[in-house]
Parts: C-alpha cells; structure tokens; sequence
C-alpha cells in the first residue's frame, strides 16, 4: 500500500530530502526526495563528467539505507548511541521513503539540530561534552563518512534540558562509491573538521546575533504534523 504523505506537513527539509513523522510510528522519520529537487535536477547540476553517472549515485536515500545497513551489521548496538536505527523503505505517493528513527527529546519534541542549539545557547557545558563524546566515539569506532556537519547532526535534549547526546543524520557514505571502510584517521579528520566548524559557527554567532544563518538545520515547526 502506498503511504500518502502529500496531504501532510513534513517537519523538515534537507537541500535534498523532506521529513516527515511517519504517521504510523511517532518515533519514525520518513524521508523523500524532495520534488522541487529530484534526483534528475540534482544530475543536471552537476557540470560533465560527473553527469554522466546514473541516477541512482545521486540518491541519498539508496547510500544511507546502504551504509546504515553495513554500520549496525558491523557495530551492533553501541552505534545507537550516534546513529539512528533504520527501518528500511516504505512506499509513498512521494517516492520510496527511507524510514528511520525520529530523535525526540525526553518532553516529546523533535529535536533541533546541532547548528540551531549552537546559534540559539551557545557551547554549554552540556554541549561541549556532548560534542566530546561524539567525536571520541567516531574516531574509535572508525565510522566512514562524508564531513560531519552541524546541520546533519541533532541533539537530543534531556529531562534537564540538558543535551544528552548527538546523533548523525544524515552525510553518511556517498552515493555510488563503495567506501564504508573503517578508518580511525579519516575519522579524526572529520571530527577535527566538526570542531573547526562549530568555533566558525560560534565566531559567525558572535559577529552578528540575530539572522540564523541559511535554512539548512531549522525545523519548520516543532511538530506539525501532529497538530491539528
Ligand atoms: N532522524 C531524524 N531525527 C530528527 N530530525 C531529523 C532526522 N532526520 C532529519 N532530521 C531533520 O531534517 C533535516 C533534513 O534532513 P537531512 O537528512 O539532513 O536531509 P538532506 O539529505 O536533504 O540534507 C535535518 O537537518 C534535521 O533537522
Ligand atoms: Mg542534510
């Protein structure tokens, strides 16, 4: 049966995917090509050669659901911690959706990215050790990835309000290379690169409160689609 998500709100855009509550599962995320963005215009951005690889390099859901895959095979449980679980594709009338675990915080709320937690409090303690705890686990686990970005990456709020952990959603593998190779350096450069842009973030902060900068890492509303 095909899912409608048409009618619905999505929480969420990427440059590439909506997201959207899985209607069934409050605790899922349901992401789809975006179709003002679709694969064909994402091939047609790209200047030759690169043009000429086939559709499916460019899907971000195909490599995800693919690297995620090989990541829990290979890691076990402990990945939950910085990864979501992924719970394969379901069809919808926007396209197959990649359906994966929704991060809420502890009062129910999805929760903001890395970028907007920044932007909004700063590096609190909490943040700070949060951040900590992300990059030592990358590197010991030697989780392959694309660079880890602030928007890519949502924190997860305590009862405390606190910030209780990170967690990756999305820049995993790249679409149509074969890389899901463990690596401890490549990590560490990744993680070296995340510190590097979050002191950017903070001094771009500081220089000017006020506009968040960009749309990438903003929900559109706290949860729609659950509102009536
Ligand atoms: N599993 C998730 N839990 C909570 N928020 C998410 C989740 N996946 C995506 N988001 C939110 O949706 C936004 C866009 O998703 P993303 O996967 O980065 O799309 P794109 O591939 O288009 O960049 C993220 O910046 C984040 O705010
Ligand atoms: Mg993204």
């Amino acid at each position: 049966m095909t899912l409608s998500l048409k009618e619905r709100a999505p929480f969420a855009q990427g440059g590439n995917r909506l997201c959207f509550v899985d209607p069934d599962h409050r605790d899922r995320c349901i992401k789809v090509r975006r179709p003002d963005f679709t694969l064909a215009d994402r091939r047609r951005k790209k200047g030759f050669p690169g043009n000429l690889r086939p559709l499916s390099w460019f899907d971000d859901n195909r490599e995800e659901h693919r690297v995620l895959t090989v990541l829990w095979r290979r890691h076990g449980a402990l990945l939950g911690a910085h990864l979501p679980r992924c719970h394969g594709f379901v069809d919808t009338d926007l396209g197959a959706g990649l359906v994966t675990e929704l991060i809420r915080d502890a009062d129910g709320a999805i929760s903001q990215t890395l970028k907007k937690v920044l932007w909004d409090d700063g590096l609190t303690p909490s943040c700070s050790r949060a951040v900590g705890v992300l990059g030592r686990f990358w590197i010991e686990q030697g989780i392959p990835s694309r660079d880890l970005l602030p928007h890519n990456i949502v924190a997860q709020r305590g009862a405390d309000g606190g910030l209780r952990r990170l967690v990756v959603i999305d820049g995993l593998g790249r679409p149509g290379l074969a890389g899901v190779r463990r690596s401890r350096s490549a990590a560490r450069r990744k993680v070296a690169n995340l510190h590097q842009r979050i002191e950017d973030l903070l001094t771009q902060r500081g220089a000017r409160a006020g506009a968040f900068p960009g749309y990438h890492g903003l929900l559109f509303h706290d949860d729609a689609p659950e509102r009536p």
